[in-house]
């Protein structure tokens, strides 16, 4: 039976700019505000949450499961020191298993999404490979992180896009024509760019009226959840107002900000003593922003957050009168 539980992955286009370090975190802040969660690692050939998370790398996980080829991903659940968390781990003590085969992603995928709790969340890994595409696509939405660099903005732009051009991909496996068309469009020669999603649509829709409303759909649909991480100022929280545009005028899409993380020099300590920024040090800024984060998604995870950018550029500066 499909689970009823809220999936949320969270992916950036860069990596280490903190994936892991927010989905451990939210996590924990999800289960000690009384709901059921489970962490999962789906950072397969990169996993590391039970760092975050303050468990040993000693148990079994997705990676064994897939290889097994039997048994129940239950069967992987590790119970964690925080009541209502329960954590699968990746494939911390195997390798090649980034390269999983298509069928053994979709048992996985199916599997997760017979899991049964309030919610899922998912560790990727950095990038746009199909699997990592496929993972986020469990999710109604998802979260993507980024630091305020450029590059890691950029990346997660990319990241978005790819995503897009996935879920119109996939949407239209059933008109041949049309999806050659979109095969062609988006593999074009290298020094050619891929053309936007709004030049995609006008291409592809010229022959095909309903192929321009399946993708206006798509895009009404997916509101990816920004989270800013490493900042430190109010410049910093700028950025999402300009992000806006290109998400507007280059993917067709909206966004909303889910939430700024300070840069913490705790957060070092926290991974170096493996315990928890939440359990170990949940008055720090970082640990605070997280639990904010927390709050939001148990209040606005399926609406949109009218002037999201607004808010969190008003939190940050008080922030930062208050350091
Ligand atoms: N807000 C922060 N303040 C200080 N350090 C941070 C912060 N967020 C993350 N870091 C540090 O940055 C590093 C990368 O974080 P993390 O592993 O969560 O990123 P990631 O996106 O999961 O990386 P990867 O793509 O490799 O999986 C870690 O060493 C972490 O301690
Ligand atoms: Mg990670």
């Amino acid at each position: 039976m499909e689970t009823n539980a809220v999936i949320i992955p969270v992916a950036s286009g860069k990596g280490g700019v903190g994936k892991s370090l927010l989905t451990a975190n939210l996590s924990i802040a999800l289960a000690q505000a009384g709901h059921t969660t489970i962490a999962i690692d789906l950072d397969l050939g990169g996993s590391n949450l039970h760092y975050f998370l303050g468990v040993p790398n000693r148990f079994p996980g997705v990676g064994d499961f897939l290889k097994a080829r039997r048994g129940e991903l239950t069967d992987f659940l590790v119970p964690t020191s925080i009541p209502n968390l329960k954590f699968i781990p990746g494939d911390g003590k195997m390798s090649f298993m980034a390269n999983i085969a298509y069928a053994q992603k979709m048992k996985l995928l199916r599997r997760i999404k017979d899991l049964s709790a309030d919610y899922i969340l998912l560790d990727l890994g950095a990038g746009s490979s199909y699997n990592t595409l496929d993972f986020f696509g469990l999710g109604k939405h998802g979260i993507t992180v980024t630091t305020p660099e450029y590059p890691a903005i950029i990346s997660m732009l990319g990241f978005l896009k790819s995503y897009l051009i996935r879920t119109i991909e996939k949407s239209l496996v059933k008109n041949r024509p049309v999806s050659r068309l979109l095969k062609e469009l988006i593999t074009k020669p290298i020094e050619s760019q891929i053309p936007s999603i709004k030049e995609l649509k006008n291409k592809l829709t010229t022959e095909e009226p309903e192929v321009k409303k399946l993708i206006s759909k798509i895009s009404k649909e997916f509101r990816p959840r920004i989270v800013f991480n490493r900042g430190t100022g109010p410049d910093d929280s700028k950025t999402a107002s300009k992000i806006s545009g290109s998400l507007r005028n280059v993917l067709n899409i909206e966004g909303d900000y889910f939430g700024f993380i300070f840069n913490d020099p705790v957060v070092n300590e926290s991974v170096l003593n493996q315990t928890p920024l939440l359990t170990g040090y949940p008055n720090s800024i970082a640990a605070e922003s997280i639990t904010r984060i927390a709050g939001r998604i148990i209040k606005y995870w399926d609406k949109p957050v009218p002037n999201s950018s607004k808010l969190i550029f008003q939190h940050v500066q008080r922030s930062v009168n208050r350091v």
